[in-house]
């Protein structure tokens, strides 16, 4: 059986940045260590004011394709993952294709577009989706174009405030891919769950510290599921660990309930019992409450390890290199965890062709996804190709009071605001304004 994975991706940043720790935190009166060392976060893309999911997501794609050599008619499908859509009906993949038509010649005239909806974790979902339609034979030697696009904004003065973010993922799925394969076995946890939704509005209404609890419930759940169809895990399996990554803080936190599972009953454990003592066995505790509270005990001190903190810095810390300049991007969100690994091991000259990475996805409602990825041979030659940093390097930084216009102006309800753009587009998709039946219009600007 060919393999099937991810053969190329692109990334495209919201322009403008928020410095969480100097321009916002001084706003609220609070230590800007809260965002260095607590939530994890420096900083926040937005979208310029010509920006939005389509804008994002289509430069993304536009940029992949241009780099692969690619038409219209290679891709069969087009499947947009997002929570921040501004049409209940028309998918935002058509309005990329429309966008992308205007620069490549040729249509996606029999291509299947699509938009998937299950908070964050429909980036990935609509990767599972162009596997199985890859696997099953129905896509003719194309390949699907996967987009994953989002203006993670929240209420102003809401705790969410400070891990908005903007920015969009773009990902060919093919087969015998040049970046890594995924893997057939996969692992699920998933519960209706009120924490974190957007009923018919366009800011989150938010209960963020369950959802904190949520998220590593759902992850757990996802973990168990996985090894019960693929093996049980050890900590030394993978080079990697790639995490949904609202903001590091969290990713901190699953990460420590990861190791603690991974590695009980292993050697690991055996060598850290004189220390830290063994992992506490529900079976040895009176009550529930009991035993939850020796677990606390147990995390608290695993985290001090040096076993654990080397386990960390190497599999963990790489992910959020991204993420901690540009904040929450919802579905892309572990998509850039997954390129900041890669990325860091090219850095680093780390020999990965044939490693495995584990991959956590995340969405709110509330599911978690695991699955595990091979590194293939072209990992690095792809991963050479981004230009991520250099986007991050060109955001304009945004004072606080043009901060609240950007985020006025992107508010649906409040609508333009009268500000100039704070950049200048150039070889790059802009929205326009609306036509006559109110959708969103765009121009492919030279
Ligand atoms: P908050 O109340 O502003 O922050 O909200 P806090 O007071 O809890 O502080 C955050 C951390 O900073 C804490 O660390 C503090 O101790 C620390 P922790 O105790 O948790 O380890 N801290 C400091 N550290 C060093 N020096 C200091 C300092 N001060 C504080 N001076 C909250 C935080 C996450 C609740 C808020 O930002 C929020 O509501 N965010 C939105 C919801 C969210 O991101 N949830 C994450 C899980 S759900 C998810 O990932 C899905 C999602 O992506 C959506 C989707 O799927 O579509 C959100």
């Amino acid at each position: 059986m060919e393999p099937v994975g991810i053969d190329a991706v692109e990334v495209w940043t919201g322009k403008l940045k928020l410095d969480l720790p100097e321009t916002f935190a001084p706003q609220k009166g609070e230590d800007p260590d809260k965002y260095r060392k607590g939530i994890g976060l420096v900083g926040s893309s937005f979208p310029d004011l010509y920006e939005d999911i389509v804008t994002m997501g289509a430069n993304a794609a536009k940029r992949l394709m241009d780099r692969k050599g690619l038409t219209p008619d290679d891709i069969g499908r087009i499947d947009v993952a997002t929570e921040s859509a501004f049409d209940n009906s028309k998918p935002v993949s058509t309005y990329i294709a429309g966008c992308l038509e205007q620069y490549f010649d040729g249509e996606f005239r029999h291509a299947n577009k699509g938009e998937r909806k299950f908070a964050c974790v429909a980036g990935t979902q609509s990767i599972d989706d162009a596997y199985n339609w890859i696997r099953a034979g129905r896509n003719r030697g194309r390949a699907a174009l996967v987009i994953a696009t989002d203006t993670a904004l929240y209420a102003r003065g809401d705790p969410g405030e400070a891990t908005q973010g903007a920015g969009a993922v773009a990902m060919l799925i093919d087969e015998d891919p040049d970046l890594v394969e995924i893997s057939n076995e996969q692992g699920y946890g998933s519960m209706d769950e009120t924490d974190f939704l957007k009923p018919n509005q366009q800011f989150p209404s938010v209960d963020g510290k369950r959802s904190m609890q949520v998220y590593l419930s759902r992850m757990r759940e996802a973990v168990e599921d996985f090894e019960s169809v693929a093996w049980d895990m050890h900590p030394d399996d993978f080079a990697y660990v790639p995490f949904h990554t609202p903001f590091p803080g969290m990713v901190r936190k699953a990460a420590l309930l990861g190791y603690r599972h991974m590695s009980r009953d292993t050697e690991i454990e055996d060598a850290l019992a004189d220390e830290i003592g063994r992992q506490p066995r529900e079976d040895d505790y009176a009550s529930r409450e009991a035993y939850e509270e020796a677990i606390r005990e147990y995390m608290d001190a695993l985290k001090e390890t040096e076993q654990y903190q080397a386990w960390y810095d190497r599999t963990i810390e790489p992910t959020l290199n991204i993420s901690r300049q540009v904040g929450n991007w919802y579905t892309g969100s572990v998509h850039i965890a997954r390129i900041a690994a890669l990325q860091y091991a090219a850095e680093e000259d780390q020999e990965l062709a044939g490693e495995k990475l584990l991959v956590g996805s995340y969405g709110s409602g509330a599911q978690a996804e695991i699955h595990a990825e091979t590194v293939q041979p072209n990992w690095e030659q792809e991963i050479a190709q981004l230009n991520v940093d250099a986007q991050l390097q060109a955001r304009y930084d945004l004072s606080y009071s043009e901060y609240e216009h950007v985020h006025d102006s992107h508010n649906h309800e409040k609508g333009a605001v009268d500000i100039d753009d704070f950049t200048e587009p150039s070889d790059e998709f802009v929205f326009t304004g609306w036509g006559r039946m109110n959708e969103r219009q765009y121009e492919y600007i030279e």
